[in-house]
């Protein structure tokens, strides 16, 4: 399936996705705002804790169509717009989602990683999207305009340890109302590991102290986002131990993790080191 054909449908509904009651209100504002004015939503934050999902959940809540772009990975102008291909000896032009997204009445136009494009040249269509009159002019599909209601929301990583040549340029982020993801308090975390990977209240609590000491060691350098902390616990609710289901996960030396383990003080079943660990793999 080509780009251009691509539905644009209104994302599902995520009944374990948790947010601030704040934000959300806030949410809620800009959304009846929307109405009558252009918006850009900029939601900020470490990695995998739930950027993506707070746009998509957004959409879901209103009904909203919503595609999403890859800002990252574009290199040159004029990419998201569509592009000449050749067809039995004839080229023409190949219109792409993204102009059939902005031209959607109330669209939810999700721009990925907005901070990380190869070149700055290919954000150049996006600061006329995203100005107040809200059109731009490409030569194969004339004046494209924003329909009504669309909201662009952009993502992008921006925790303490991002670095400055991720930033996003001053111009591009005045464009925009901010939303910042601190991630969630253990308690809400834990009912999302068991309402998600399905393990229960024991196995969390049990990986959530782990996860907590890690979180709280800075010297350690480890990063646990909500999505590695999934992870791990859809090891456990495959019969991984806790023990597995880090190693398995993080990449921290055995003697690192012993010692993690003592001073969260967690049960986490032996680890075979010695020869009766080991069988051919096809027996
Ligand atoms: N607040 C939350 N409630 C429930 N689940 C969450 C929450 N935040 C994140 N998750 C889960 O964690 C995973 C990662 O979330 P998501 O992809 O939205 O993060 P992200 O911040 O966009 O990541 P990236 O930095 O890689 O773009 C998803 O499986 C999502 O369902
Ligand atoms: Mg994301």
């Amino acid at each position: 399936m080509s780009d251009g054909d691509k539905q644009l449908k209104v994302p599902l509904p995520d009944a374990s996705f948790y947010a601030r009651q704040e934000d959300m209100s806030n949410l809620d504002r800009l959304e009846k705002l929307s109405h009558d004015h252009p918006v850009n939503i900029l939601v900020t934050g470490g990695q995998g804790c739930g950027k993506s999902s707070l746009v998509r959940q957004f959409a879901a809540f209103y009904g909203r169509p919503m595609a999403t772009f890859q800002v990252g990975l574009l290199v040159e102008s004029g990419q998201l717009f569509g592009q000449q291909r050749l067809k039995n000896g004839d080229t023409y032009y190949h219109s792409f989602l993204f102009p059939r997204a902005i031209r959607t009445a109330g669209c939810v136009v999700h721009l990925e990683e907005i901070n990380r494009s190869e070149t700055p040249h290919a954000l150049n269509e996006l600061f006329s999207v995203l100005s107040e009159d809200r059109n731009i002019w490409i030569d194969e599909l004339g004046l494209v305009e924003t329909a009504p209601q669309v909201i662009f929301f952009a993502t992008m990583n921006e925790g303490e340890e991002f670095s400055g040549t991720d930033r996003l340029d001053a111009a591009l982020r005045d464009r925009f109302y901010r939303v910042h993801l601190d991630g969630l308090p253990a308690v809400v975390e834990r009912k999302v590991l068991i309402q998600k990977a399905g393990i229960d209240e024991d196995a969390a609590g049990r990986l959530m102290r782990v996860i907590s000491v890690l979180r709280n060691n800075k010297q350690m350098g480890i990063k646990v986002s909500i999505r590695h902390s999934l992870m791990m616990a859809k090891l456990m609710a495959q019969s991984a131990s806790l023990r597995e289901a880090l190693i398995y996960s993080l990449q921290v030396s055995k003697d690192t993790l012993e010692s993690l383990l003592l001073t969260a003080h967690v049960e986490t079943g032996e680890w075979e080191t010695d020869s009766n660990g080991y069988r051919p793999y096809l027996a």
